[in-house]
């Protein structure tokens, strides 16, 4: 089918008001939207300033009410547990009616904060509706972040209760998530009210009396009595939630996201970019922790009236690299969206996909959607070999909450050219600008901006920070949301995402900082100054090399030293930083005004070609770096 991909960008452009007034019809108000969009309201304007709605009830009741109540809402398929378990909306509905009245009970009313703190089953699902629907703002924090990140996010969003599970399962350990919770409340100056614990057979949690309370004996009780609360009205500018992401210090931003503009792009894009019908089942193979879990197995499916799926696995050793063929298969997918990483473990351990011919995945599949980093060609051509179906990449960030870029399946895909995540969605104006924040030219590199205002979906502002919004975004590129990636857009206008403009990396297409971890660096009484760069890695994408120079006199040797380096990380950020590396070196190479050269310490590292900066202090430490790498096998 011709793609209607021009037709409909071209009338978003043309009158982009009624182009999502138009989209907002999918959504069910309680006071429809006479609005659209209020440019003086807020940062840079608000989405539906007048409209009222509950998304909770969007997401659930009205699919209940209309004939779904027996369709599978949510799959859960656990093979860290053995667990299966599938809920229809009726089901699904009564459980998150079930603990958002034990929330009430709490005391839990509109506005409050409840943090999230859980691992991949369906309490998590639960949990965010609950909140929603009784329009307390939920805070999400992964699983894999140690109790000083989880203190930081206490601290920022300011919980009244958490929610949380004994542990998670990694398939090497059980992690225990009370001892880390218990950390980071006490680290933590802000401190919950309550904490409603699901305990789970793996792992028994400690209660704190008073304080913590079991999901099991509580919510079991209100199901029993099949207890309900009525969907709270939100203002469509109400926030939704906050989900804090790495910055470009070790304070995370709280991107906030709002109810009205959220459901209306995530339904938007489950018809015209994933080409999803009401009913079918597409499988976001991401964590609730992070963006793409949050849109996509948390929302967007439900808010559409499809089936999600929370897996409690990996890609690869659960039992083995046929784990998401035989998910498809099982469950008649209907759309996978996985990370390219993801991919390339699976392909690391079974190169001829001898795994994938033991599953019949072409009778429900159709697309595979990738994302969370820069998908390599080469892997996309092997996915597309293998699968022998559209592998389609598409670009967004925490930011947005949905592609900036993509291939619009929904609307007839357009051709896909390898390394490109293809064209700029309805709603966002994409334009890559030099430092003066002049457009350059096709196939020209610059910073990627996208003008003003950002779609319905996309973050209002960060969480009680208008102002750290309008630094980190708003300023440099004015008129211009900020991405902070860099890349081109050729001459077809195809999009190429090539690498960040600050200091995040991606690792396993998680978003990481470097200026974060170099704080942990510092933090260590031996190390007088530090860099982190993200070196090449095959299987994650990037991954974090940290250089240090001890201070004058230290006496304990430096594989000593780094061994610490490398627990503290893992310590202060956790597991998922996948910090491995750190090098002790003499001196690091520096500006004559004093910057470090990490950007050319990375050419180095990853064998790229480079040049002496001219600016450089003193060109030998360059090959005291190259010896420092060259030591450690790279
Ligand atoms: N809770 C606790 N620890 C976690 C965790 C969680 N939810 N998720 C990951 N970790 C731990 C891992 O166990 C690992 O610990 P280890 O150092 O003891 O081995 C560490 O964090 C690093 O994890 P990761 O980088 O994910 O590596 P891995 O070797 O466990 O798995 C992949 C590699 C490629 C299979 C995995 O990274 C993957 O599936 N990535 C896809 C990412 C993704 O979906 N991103 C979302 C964007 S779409
Ligand atoms: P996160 O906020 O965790 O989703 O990370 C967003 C960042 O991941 C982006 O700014 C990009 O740097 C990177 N990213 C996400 N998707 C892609 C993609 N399809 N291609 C290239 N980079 C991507």
């Amino acid at each position: 089918m011709a793609s209607r991909y021009q037709e409909i960008y071209q009338a978003w452009k043309k009158d982009p008001l009624a182009f999502w007034g138009e989209a907002a019809r999918d959504i069910d108000w309680i006071k429809p939207p006479q609005t659209v969009f209020d440019p003086k309201a807020g940062v840079y304007g608000r989405w539906f300033p007048d409209g009222t709605l509950n998304t909770c009830y969007n997401a659930l009741d009205r699919h209940v009410k209309n004939g779904r109540a027996d369709q599978a809402a949510l799959i859960y398929d656990s093979p860290v547990t053995g667990i299966k378990r599938t809920y229809s909306y009726a089901q699904l509905l009564a459980e998150v009616n079930a603990l958002a009245s034990v929330l009430k009970d709490f005391g839990v009313a509109k506005g409050d904060r409840v943090l999230v703190y859980m691992p991949m089953i369906p309490e998590a699902v639960i949990g965010v509706l609950a909140c929603a629907r009784i329009g307390a703002i939920h805070s999400v924090v992964f699983g894999g972040f140690a109790a000083k990140e989880l203190a930081t996010r206490i601290n920022d969003s300011e919980p009244k209760v958490i929610l949380t599970a004994s542990c998670g399962i990694e398939p090497n350990r059980v992690v225990k998530y009370k001892p880390l919770l218990d950390e980071a409340i006490s680290l933590a100056a802000v401190k919950p009210e309550k904490v409603l614990i699901l305990q789970r057979p793996q792992e028994r949690a400690e209660m704190i009396g008073g304080r913590d309370f079991d999901w099991g004996d509580l919510v079991v009780a209100a199901l029993a009595e099949r207890r309900t609360v009525e969907p709270e009205e939100m203002a469509a500018t109400d926030p939704l939630y906050i989900l804090y992401t790495s910055g470009t210090t070790g304070i995370p931003k709280g991107v906030v996201r709002d109810n009205g503009g959220h459901a209306v792009a995530l339904c938007w894009t489950m018809k015209n970019l994933y080409g999803i019908k009401p009913g079918e089942v597409f499988w976001a193979a991401s964590d609730v922790g992070w963006v793409v879990g949050h849109s996509y197995i948390l929302y967007g499916q439900l808010l559409y009236g499809a089936t999600t799926v929370v897996y409690e696995g990996k890609p690869v050793g659960t039992p083995d690299p046929g784990a998401f063929w035989r998910m498809i298969e099982e469950y008649n997918v209907a759309a996978l969206f996985t990370a390219p990483t993801a991919l390339r473990a699976v392909r690391k351990e079974d190169p001829n996909a001898e795994y994938l011919k033991k599953y019949n995945v072409a009778k429900s599949m159709r697309t595979l959607f990738l994302a969370g980093e820069r998908a390599d060609p080469d892997t996309v051509a092997w996915a597309e070999q293998i699968l022998g179906m559209p592998v389609i990449d598409h670009w967004w960030q925490t930011e947005t909450g949905w592609a900036i870029a993509g291939n619009p399946v929904g609307l007839g895909a357009l051709p896909v050219k390898h390394g490109s995540p293809t064209v700029a969605m309805p709603g966002y104006d994409v334009q890559i600008v030099d430092e003066a924040a002049h457009p350059v030219g096709a196939g020209k590199m610059g910073s990627i901006v996208v003008k003003l205002p950002l779609p319905p979906g996309c973050l209002p502002t960060l969480w009680k920070q208008d102002e750290r919004m309008k630094e980190s975004y708003l300023t440099e590129f004015p008129g211009c949301y900020k991405t902070a990636d860099a890349g081109f857009i050729d001459e077809d206008g195809y999009l190429y995402i090539m690498g960040r403009t600050d200091d995040i990396i991606n690792v396993a297409g998680h978003r990481l900082s470097t200026g974060g971890m170099e704080e942990v660096l510092a933090s260590h009484p031996d190390v007088a100054e530090c860099a982190v760069i993200g070196v090449k890695d095959e299987l994650k994408g990037e991954q974090p090399c940290g250089f240090v120079v001890l201070k004058a006199g230290v006496t304990r040797s430096p594989i000593e030293i780094e061994k610490d380096l490398v627990k503290l990380v893992r310590d202060k950020i956790g597991p998922v930083a996948a910090f491995k590396i750190a090098i002790t070196v003499n001196r690091l190479p520096k500006t004559r005004s004093g910057k470090i050269l990490r950007g050319t310490m990375k050419k180095i590292a990853d064998h790229d070609p480079w040049t002496m900066p001219a600016t450089i202090d003193d060109p030998a430490i360059m090959d005291e770096i190259m010896a420092a790498l060259e030591n450690k096998g790279f």
